[in-house]
């Protein structure tokens, strides 16, 4: 089973990516994270990347696809993947489709996780993240101890692009950049679209829901 995760910043990908990968073996593919790693290690890719996500911009085309789609085409993501935060242009979705073309593989489905933008400073300034990506929210969505780590204890901290003027750079980004993948998904007959408004638990069951339909 091969899914994508789509959404504007904030929409819940994160949170719903975890969840879905934990009940089904499906490898998960955060671009953001594995490009924040990237930047916290300083790595020449998080070198180069750390402006372009400090400003709420896309990272170049050149210095994500090939890292992607080396996961894509990895052993362990043979029996089905589940990619969150790409493709996030029309090029990437372009290059994927030919990467799986050559797999022998298809994409089963897009699964569009809709918020407006107005809910989403208010659910962007109140995350708090995990160094290992976990996700919570101060209100919404938090940890059984505060600032801990459910799993490991470790310090929850803000990302460092939650700040509001970065914030509605990534808005703006989405709109312009990521929302013509619905249209490009729609024709293909792969889009699913979700209500990401709704509380954590009911998006949970209705990804869950289509995802069995998908096989
Ligand atoms: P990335 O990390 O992908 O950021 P994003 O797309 O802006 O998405 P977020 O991670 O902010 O939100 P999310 O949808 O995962 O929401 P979450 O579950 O955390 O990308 C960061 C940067 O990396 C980009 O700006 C770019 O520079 C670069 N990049 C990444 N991919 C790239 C690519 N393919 N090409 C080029 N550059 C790339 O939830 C948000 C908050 O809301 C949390 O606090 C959560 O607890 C809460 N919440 C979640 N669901 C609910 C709910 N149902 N009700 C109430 N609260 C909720
Ligand atoms: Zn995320």
């Amino acid at each position: 089973l091969n899914l994508i995760l789509l959404g504007p910043p904030g929409a819940g990908k994160g949170t719903q990516g975890e969840r879905l990968t934990s009940s089904e073996p499906l490898e998960y593919v955060v671009t953001g994270q594995i490009l924040r790693e990237a930047v916290r290690e300083g790595t020449e890719l998080g070198l180069k990347a750390k402006g372009f996500m400090d400003a709420g911009e896309l990272v170049p085309d050149e210095l994500v696809i090939g890292l992607i789609l080396e996961r894509v085409r990895s052993e362990a993501a043979s029996d089905g993947f589940v990619l969150d935060g790409f493709p996030r242009n029309i090029a990437q979705a372009e290059e994927l489709d030919a990467a799986l073309k050559e797999l022998g593989r298809d994409l089963n489905g897009a699964l569009l996780i809709d918020v407006p933008d107005e809910e989403i400073v208010r659910r962007l300034s109140g995350r708090r993240v995990s160094q290992s990506g976990r996700v919570y929210h101060v209100e919404f969505d938090p940890p059984k101890v505060e600032g801990k780590d459910d799993v490991d204890g470790s310090d929850l901290i803000q990302r460092d692009d939650d700040k509001p003027e970065t914030i509605r750079k990534r808005l703006s980004v989405y709109h312009a950049q990521t929302e013509p993948l619905v249209s490009y998904y729609e024709e293909r007959g792969l889009l699913h679209r979700f209500d990401g408004t709704q509380g954590v638990d009911e998006v949970a069951a209705h990804l869950r829901k289509t995802v069995s339909t998908l096989r």
